[in-house]
């Protein structure tokens, strides 16, 4: 609900308030956002926060409001949310607000890029129209308020209304002013093989932090979500403010305080390597911001997020659904495969019931290893004579769905395709590009570019009967010609995944970038599920799926069991730990099934079963985070379904240690009346014992031991 009660303008979510005040000079000032307050007019209120900063004159007043889309350089001189050079050549602008439009029951989607739609509940959205008369400078600041989420959506949209050009060298897309500083920032850092470290620093008076990536995509080094929270915040207390940009390229998010102690937070387009020149009448407009309010802790937030992402950002069909269980013959084979050894994997998975086989690199053109091929998708009949069609159909006849790998972004310099068109790829003519992993980026900023990869991925998917797409991109985006590249690059990846994915509704797509290089919400509105890290090891992944869960829906980790030692960090861990921390997620199995063993394949057999009878829970339940990883040496988590009928509970420990006292787990979030059933051993516990006093899962066995409960009502 949004209303308007004279200068004073007030978003209502569910228990969420984000109040906005207009100054007698028509600035736009932040005045309260958090816990909901009392609809009432805040404009005549005292401003303390001026009056506190006795020696400032009120000729630079502005550097001490909290304002909403702070300029720089005239009166404040804190970091902006924009800048520009206006059309006199000047650095500096000053918005104060022409308009205020209420779009009632509307949710106004960002222009070229995902955002979040009207879901399902009502929605109302907040557009503040700011002006600059003397450099004729327009900016339309927008909010979406979702009435049963904690949940502020923010982007901005800026105008140049001058004859001369106006040049943006940063436009953030949300900014936001907190009148103090006593919180921490958290953010998530990370390196392939390692995404998504919780990093949690104390916010100084004077300090900046900022978590950012220029690397051309969103990135394993930071993922484009931040929290700001307070001191004394856990999973289950403290005020978080969490915050996700919807956006695939550079990001920022940027947290300052000031000489008094005053907060600024900000998140959008990393200004690094930015800029954009707008002509007169042209419009710039930002990625969305979502800024996700809880005041008992990470993991309500968490719960709150995940609902909005599933219910209002993820538009794919298979959203809802449960998806297939996998098998990916990548970590199984790698290149070195033919159609025999691919049907041979197939049967024997479709035999333990598993319902999908994909098929990962090497497929198409010259592409025996990774040197070469890329750009070229027409299949190599060496490897596979009957086609991709040809073995799509001998898969379906195994009663499997199957599924493809392409990397469409991406083109090996050894490959027709380069040949053709070497001007396709991404370069600075004047230089040799760089290479990684042998491979060039091609230029989606070029039509035609965008049109020859719809086409040669849309040719594959309509002549099989392909059912899933791994969608990879797995290098970073050096050589960008120009200032500005990496946006317009994002834009046309939205464009490509745009055409395809409403050309291919039945098909699930996960998406992929060397693991979890691209693991943001822009990619998750076109694909429901993302490959979290190349990192299949599962102690790894206590903390890599732990911390991944702050912001995006389990349901969208993909998550597979692999071959021992595991491959990237040579570990051995036992098959029921592998299947126990898969199960947290889209599961699926990662390696060469034909070389198990009896046992294993019995093993097998029995997790497809368990998964079976949990996947629902990991695609439409409340997640809970337990025990943190890295805070102890076990780790914990819990999915209960809408109806708290169902409960999954996952525990493991790291390592082994003497006396191991085999904590007592607190489950969270069950109805304190019902009897719950641990459907493996028939033991009926009371919610509220399980809740109050908590279980001891019983690990059995030494380092990464793990115990799964699936409990039902009694
Ligand atoms: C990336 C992906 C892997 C696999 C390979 C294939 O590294 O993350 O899962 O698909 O590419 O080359």
């Amino acid at each position: 609900m949004i209303k308007q009660n004279g200068r004073t303008i007030h978003l209502m979510g569910k228990e969420v308030s984000y109040v906005m005040v207009i100054n007698n000079d028509g600035d736009l000032i932040n005045f309260h956002m958090g816990k909901k307050i009392a609809d009432r007019d805040y404009a005549s209120m005292k401003e303390q926060w001026a009056e506190g900063c006795g020696m400032m004159s009120n000729t630079i007043a502005l550097d001490v409001y909290p304002q909403e889309y702070p300029s720089y350089g005239l009166s404040d001189l804190r970091n902006p949310a924009y800048q520009i050079v206006n059309k006199f050549g000047h650095p500096n602008a000053k918005l104060t607000v022409r308009d205020i439009i209420i779009h009632e029951n509307e949710v106004v989607k960002v222009k070229d890029m995902p955002s979040l739609y009207k879901g399902d509940c009502k929605a109302d959205t907040l557009e503040v129209v700011l002006y600059d008369e003397a450099i004729e400078f327009e900016a339309h600041l927008y909010y979406t308020v979702f009435e049963n989420y904690n949940v502020i959506a923010r982007h901005a949209v800026l105008i140049n209304k001058a004859d001369e050009d106006i040049e943006l060298s940063s436009a953030y897309s949300m900014s936001l002013d907190f009148p103090r500083a006593d919180y921490d920032m958290v953010h998530f850092a990370g390196a392939w093989l390692r995404e998504r470290d919780m990093i949690r620093t104390p916010l100084q008076l004077g300090a900046k932090v900022e978590a950012c990536n220029a690397r051309g995509a969103s990135g394993h080094q930071i993922n484009p979500f931040a929290m700001i929270c307070s001191r004394d915040a856990d999973e289950n207390n403290g005020e978080v403010f969490g915050l996700s940009l919807v956006y695939s390229g550079n990001h920022s998010t940027v947290a300052t305080v000031d000489q008094f102690g005053f907060l600024r937070v900000q998140q959008g387009i990393n200004p690094l390597s930015f800029r954009w020149i707008l002509k007169k009448d042209e419009e710039f407009c930002t990625p969305q911001s979502i800024i996700c309010y809880s005041d008992k802790g990470f993991g309500k937030m968490s719960r709150d997020m995940h609902d909005v992402v599933r219910n209002n950002i993820m538009t794919s069909a298979f959203t809802h659904k449960e998806r297939p269980i996998l098998i990916n013959n990548w970590e199984g084979t790698y290149f070195d495969f033919n159609e025999k050894k691919l049907l041979a994997i197939a049967k024997k998975a479709q035999k333990v019931g598993i319902e999908l086989f994909v098929l990962d690199d090497g497929w198409f053109g010259q592409r025996n290893d990774d040197h070469r091929g890329l750009g070229d998708w027409f299949v190599n009949k060496k490897k596979l004579p009957s086609g991709i069609d040809g073995l799509a159909e001998k898969v379906n006849k195994l009663d499997m769905k199957f599924g493809l790998w392409f990397e469409p972004e991406m083109v090996n310099p050894d490959s027709d395709l380069y040949r053709a068109h070497p001007d396709w790829a991404v370069k600075i003519p004047e230089r040799t590009p760089v290479e990684i992993r042998q491979q060039l980026v091609l230029d989606l900023t070029k039509p035609e570019v965008r049109d020859y990869i719809v086409k040669a991925v849309s040719d594959i998917l309509s002549t099989a009967n392909i059912e899933y797409v791994k969608w990879d991109m797995n290098r970073q985006i050096t050589d960008m010609p120009c200032l500005g590249y990496n946006h317009k690059y994002t834009l046309g990846f939205y464009d490509i995944m745009h055409r395809i994915v409403t050309a291919f509704p039945n098909i699930l797509f996960e998406g992929c970038s060397s693991g979890g290089g691209r693991y943001d919400l822009g990619v998750l509105a076109y694909m429901p599920q993302f490959w979290a890290s190349d990192n299949s090891d599962a102690g790894c992944r206590f903390k890599i799926q732990y911390t991944t869960s702050m912001c995006y829906p389990i349901y969208s980790i993909g998550s597979h069991v692999t071959a021992v030692p595991n491959h990237q960090c040579g570990r051995t861990t036992r098959l029921k730990t592998r299947g126990d921390v898969a199960y947290m997620g889209a599961f699926g199995y990662e390696l060469d099934i034909t070389k198990c063993t009896d046992n294993e394949i019995e093993e097998i057999k029995a997790q497809v079963e368990f998964e079976k009878k949990v996947r629902s829970l990991m695609c439409e339940g409340d997640f809970y985070r337990l025990v943190n990883p890295y805070e102890s040496n076990y780790c914990s988590w819990e999915t209960v379904s809408k109806d708290k009928k169902k409960v999954f509970l996952f525990a493991g420990k790291s390592m082994a240690v003497a006396y191991d006292k085999n904590p007592k787990i607190k489950l969270q979030g069950l109805c304190p009346d019902k009897l719950y059933k641990n459907t493996a051993t028939g033991e009926v516990y009371g919610g509220d014992l399980l809740m109050n006093r908590g279980i001891d899962v019983g690990f059995k066995g030494d380092d990464f031991a793990t115990q799964v409960i699936l409990f039902e009502e009694a």
